[in-house]
């Protein structure tokens, strides 16, 4: 699916001026990972392209629909063919591990049926074999709130398998992991992402992950595109330079932490 970001802008009611004109066109297929320092707006910008805020100015289209202009029920077609994966593992946590794979075919059973023992037969093998795929079927009936983090996301990875998305958004998909969970989690998604030629935007923190399953970095400092092309084309000064901090922005934030303050120890005072 391809996605066209026009002109976005976003500041929330509160007056946090957030995105300030970002362009960006995402073809089919294309993994990009979205880079940045904290609080630059890559969720908020995740977040307008799922169709959850209101953007202030600007406009988002996701396989042909222009996302604030759709029709419900359009939208809800769309999204249904959205996976996600983000970093707090958003399934439910009393169900078991088979129930939310079969979440993702919620749209089309309805609530009950997803939970009820009495969805499709059919559905139910689907469910089973999404997680044979991310090496979890051992795991189906147990409850998600009692699996490992990693297993969390495999369960999520299955999940958007269930739904057969067409579009991948990863939210920091591996934040919680520790290093070699976070890239065997990153290896299934790529995997099936790659296989399935899926379209991926993907936040992450941690720079070795990106540049090592991004096809594009792209990276977003005081609410816009600030960097973006392919990783061996984007120089370790553009990325330093992208969480180097703001001076103005942090002296406003933490005036205390940048007054100088004179070195007055208090015994010699005494
Ligand atoms: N609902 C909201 N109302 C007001 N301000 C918000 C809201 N959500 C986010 N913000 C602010 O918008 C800015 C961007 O937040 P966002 O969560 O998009 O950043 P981020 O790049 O995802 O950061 P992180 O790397 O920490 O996840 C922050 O200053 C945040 O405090
Ligand atoms: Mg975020």
């Amino acid at each position: 699916m391809r996605i066209d970001i026009r002109g976005v802008r976003k500041t929330y009611p509160d007056g946090t001026e957030v995105l300030r004109g970002v362009d960006l066109s995402i073809a089919p297929g294309e993994g990009v990972v979205l880079l940045g320092a904290n609080g630059c707006g890559k969720s908020t910008l995740m977040r307008c392209m799922l169709g959850l805020e209101r953007l202030t100015a600007g406009e988002i289209e996701i396989g042909g629909v222009k996302l604030h202009r759709a029709r419900r029920a359009e939208l809800r077609r769309l999204r249904a063919r959205f996976g996600s994966v983000f970093q707090q593992f958003n399934l439910v946590g009393n169900l078991s591990a088979h129930q939310n794979v079969l979440f993702g075919r919620l749209g089309e059973h309805g609530l009950f049926g997803s939970l009820a023992l009495t969805a499709p037969k059919a559905a139910r093998e689907q469910a089973m074999a999404c997680l044979e795929r991310v090496g979890l079927a051992h795991l189906a009936a147990r409850r998600t709130d009692t699996l490992s983090g990693g297993q969390q996301q495999r369960v999520a990875i299955a999940r958007m398998l269930m739904q057969d998305a067409q579009l991948v958004f990863a939210d920091e998909p591996v934040a919680s992991l520790d290093p070699r969970a976070g890239r065997e989690v990153m290896d299934l998604l790529f995997e099936i992402v790659r296989e399935r030629r899926l379209t991926v935007v993907c936040v992450l923190h941690q720079i070795d992950l990106a540049t090592a399953y991004a096809e594009r970095i792209v990276g977003l400092k005081h609410g816009r595109v600030a960097i973006d092309g392919p990783p061996a084309a984007v120089d370790a000064a553009a990325i330093h330079d992208l969480y180097a901090a703001d001076r103005a922005a942090a002296a406003l934030e933490e005036p205390h932490v940048h007054a100088p303050r004179a070195y007055a120890p208090r015994s010699a005072a005494v």
